[in-house]
């Protein structure tokens, strides 16, 4: 696979909305966000992402750990559940505790266990290769650095598991958008290079939905590789091997009764 190795320019983008100013807006505007997904048909679309996806999909079951980070009021993952029709162990990050108070409502009956976190989706509190599946819906388009907060999922994703992203595509309406919601937006080349630059594999960027999202959406989609994981085994089972050759001319032999020997 070729990898590229550049980055095309994202938005000259000199004042990124602070972390403060960020909370504020959606704080703001949680109580009406969910209502507001449904009428822009939203819900149906990230539906129809989960279900194109079923693949990459097929191992989730009841004990499976999922990550949304910026859960917002969880419809992200409400509709995953929904595609995969059973509950799973979801997590959720955000930094708006009014978006994470409708998403307890929201979510609550839908998991196996639900686990909302007040927090900073570029530092996760969680450990490595914790997720079965890790997502994000439109919180991409306000990280300053999105190559580093890319890491940060890919670091708490399982080797093999799937990483699932949803983000404003750049253009017109996005201009529009961004005087409100301060975000910017992606082309799918550009999506593509970043999650490769994570350190993604299988990589794509694509349109998905029929109304809203159609116009102004793009899925993308990247799996943990496994390899390195693999090459570590290899290469910790190839060192024992060297260990315990280079142990053995050191062996002490000492002499036994009958005239032979046998090690010390
Ligand atoms: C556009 S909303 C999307 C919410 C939800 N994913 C959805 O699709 O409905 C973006 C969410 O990301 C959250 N957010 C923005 N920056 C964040 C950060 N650094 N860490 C955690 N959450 C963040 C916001 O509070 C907001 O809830």
């Amino acid at each position: 696979m070729l990898l590229k190795t550049t980055i095309p320019p994202l938005d000259c983008w000199r004042t990124a909305p602070t972390i403060d100013t960020l909370r504020s807006i959606y704080d703001s505007s949680a109580h009406q966000w969910h209502n507001n997904l449904a009428r822009l048909g939203q819900l149906h679309d990230y539906q129809l992402l989960f279900e194109s996806q079923a693949a990459h999909l097929s191992h989730l079951d009841q004990t499976s750990q999922i990550l949304d980070c910026g859960v917002g009021t969880g419809a992200f993952s409400l509709a995953l559940l929904e595609s995969v029709d059973q509950p799973a162990h979801v997590s959720g990050v955000d930094i708006s505790p009014t978006m994470l108070t409708h998403a307890q409502q929201i979510l609550e009956n839908r998991c196996t266990t639900l686990d909302l976190r007040w927090g900073d989706i570029r530092h996760l509190p969680f450990a490595d290769e914790s997720f079965d599946a890790v997502i994000f819906a439109h919180v991409l388009e306000h990280m300053a650095d999105p190559i580093e907060t890319l890491r940060e999922f890919v670091r708490v994703l399982k080797p093999g598991a799937p990483l699932i992203g949803s983000v404003t595509r750049k253009g017109l309406g996005q201009v529009l958008m961004s005087l409100r919601w301060r975000n910017r937006g992606y082309a799918p080349n550009q999506l593509d290079s970043l999650l490769q630059a994570a350190g993604l594999e299988a990589v794509r960027s694509f349109d998905y939905g029929t109304g809203w999202s159609k116009w102004m959406c793009i899925a993308t989609i990247g799996v943990k590789p496994i390899y390195k994981r693999l090459e570590f085994k290899v290469y910790a089972h190839s060192l024992g091997a060297q260990l315990k050759w280079k142990d053995s001319p050191t062996k002490q032999l000492r002499q036994t009764p009958t005239g032979g020997t046998d090690e010390l």
